[in-house]
């Protein structure tokens, strides 16, 4: 699996430290009724760094989306798994491995902003900065990457490198 590791983009301790920093922010600005929705399948790393950090009751779901185009870009979003809990008004955060084109999150802001949340906010590990296709801004960030494929801290290429504890080009 490693011999295709290009270049470690961010260690294990600098992705730690990002989640904390990110966490305590979301404690400064939420309110107290937090709902954070974890984007499966690529989230699950960082949202478990993430709410360790976020000194506030908060309630966690998950959504599932898939999409029909090939593994490195979104197709045709179809919600696979819904959340099932309730979010009107809640301060719900949207917790993303990635923003690529936006397709996805802007898709997901649609979606849970139907449900009368009181907010609908973004947090997600890394923002490429690429031109967005969509017009969707993360409320919060943790790294800005230029255009290359990320695996490993949950990112996927064709589902492995998941488990990797760092962020690494192949
Ligand atoms: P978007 O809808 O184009 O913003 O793409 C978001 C989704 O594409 C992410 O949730 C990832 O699943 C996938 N994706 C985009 N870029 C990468 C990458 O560099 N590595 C792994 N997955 C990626
Ligand atoms: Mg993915």
């Amino acid at each position: 699996m490693k011999e295709n590791i290009k270049e470690i983009l961010y260690t294990s301790q600098q992705l730690t430290d990002k989640a904390a920093a990110l966490g305590a922010a979301i404690t400064r600005d939420c309110g107290d009724d937090i709902v954070v929705v974890g984007v499966l399948k690529g989230s699950f790393m960082f949202l478990s760094d993430l709410v360790k950090n976020i000194d506030k009751d908060c309630v966690i779901d998950f959504v599932r989306v898939s999409s029909y185009g090939d593994s490195m870009t979104s197709g045709e979003l179809v919600l696979k798994t819904d959340i099932s809990v309730d979010i009107e008004n809640k301060d719900v955060i949207i917790v993303e491995d990635i923003l690529d084109t936006g397709k996805t999150l802007e898709f997901l802001k649609r979606h849970f902003e139907e449900k009368n949340p009181r907010s609908v906010k973004i947090c997600t590990l890394l923002d490429k900065k690429v031109k967005k296709e969509c017009y969707v801004k993360a409320d919060y960030v943790g790294f800005e990457i230029e255009d290359l494929f990320v695996v490993g801290y949950g990112l996927d290429y064709g589902e492995k490198y998941r488990n990797l504890p760092y962020i690494a080009v192949i």
